[in-house]
């Protein structure tokens, strides 16, 4: 089951949390994996621990916010069968911390970098017979998180995005999803609380662990087998929707 043989994966951000361990796991899978990343020694470091163990990997350093770059390395892959949106940056702080260029930012690699990848990525799939495309959403994309503001736009705009995708494309057997996560315990989560609360990361980490009812963060592990999943040609009856993985943040919280 969920055996990804002959599969070419193009995984963005794939140099560290997420999508590290989407990448880790789908090449366990038997598929051939491409990493694309902003830094290029995570990337490589990716790539190096599945090739250790005998798997399929690739390195690329790519903005995902540069569409000419995205094009030409798409273009030069070749062949795309299951394609993870999952580069994400964080910004905290309500609409009035939230400066221009903050918003820009967060726009550029959240939104326009997952709209490169698809512009890229789908006519090779179309021209291929199909594929998958996963997203990374976030449970901001559908529940109001407080200081938030330009990350919950950026993410449900990816929902939005994916969903359109996942319609105008079933008929060419394409289908897109999205996951949600809420507290994942990755680089980008320290990340965010060391710049954002400097002092208090023990009392923020132990606050952003207990808002998930479940008592605890999730691990990138855990959403790369929701991933697997989805991607794997055993989900081939689903398209078009939103898999939450939140210990319970969404419906459990009361
Ligand atoms: N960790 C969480 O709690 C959480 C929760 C919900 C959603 N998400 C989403 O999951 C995704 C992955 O998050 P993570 O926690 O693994 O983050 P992370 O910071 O650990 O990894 C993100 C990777 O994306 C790369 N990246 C950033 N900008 C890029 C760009 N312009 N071009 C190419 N690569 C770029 C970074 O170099 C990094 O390797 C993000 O989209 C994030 O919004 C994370």
């Amino acid at each position: 089951m969920f055996n990804l043989t002959n599969k070419s994966v193009v995984i963005t951000g794939g140099g560290s949390g997420i999508g590290k361990a989407i990448a880790i796991l789908f090449a366990s899978q038997s598929a051939l994996v491409h990493i694309l990343d902003l830094n290029l020694d995570a990337a490589k470091q990716t790539a190096a621990e599945i090739t250790d163990k005998g798997g399929a990997a690739f390195a690329y350093k790519v903005d995902v916010t540069d569409q000419q770059e995205v094009l030409e390395l798409i273009r030069n892959i070749g062949v795309v069968n299951i394609l993870i949106n999952n580069a994400g940056i964080a910004h905290v702080g309500n609409l009035e911390h939230t400066e221009e260029a903050d918003f820009d930012r967060i726009y550029n690699v959240n939104v326009k970098g997952a709209y490169n990848m698809l512009y890229a990525v789908i006519p090779l799939m179309k021209a291929n017979g199909g594929g998958a495309i996963l997203s990374m959403a976030s449970i901001a994309s559908t529940v109001g998180i407080k200081d938030r503001f330009a990350y919950s736009t950026s993410k449900g705009a990816i929902y939005a995005m994916s969903m359109s995708v996942a319609k105008d494309y079933m008929d060419d057997n394409i289908r897109s999803n999205t996951i949600s996560p809420a507290r994942i315990h990755t680089p980008f989560v320290d990340g965010f609380i060391a710049k954002n609360y400097p002092g208090q990361e023990t009392e923020i980490f132990e606050k952003l662990s207990k808002s998930q009812p479940i008592g605890r963060m999730g691990s990138p592990e855990e959403v790369a087998h929701l991933a697997l999943y989805l991607c794997s040609d055993e989900a081939s009856f689903i398209t078009g929707n939103d898999y939450p993985i939140d210990g319970g943040f969404i419906k459990l919280n009361n």
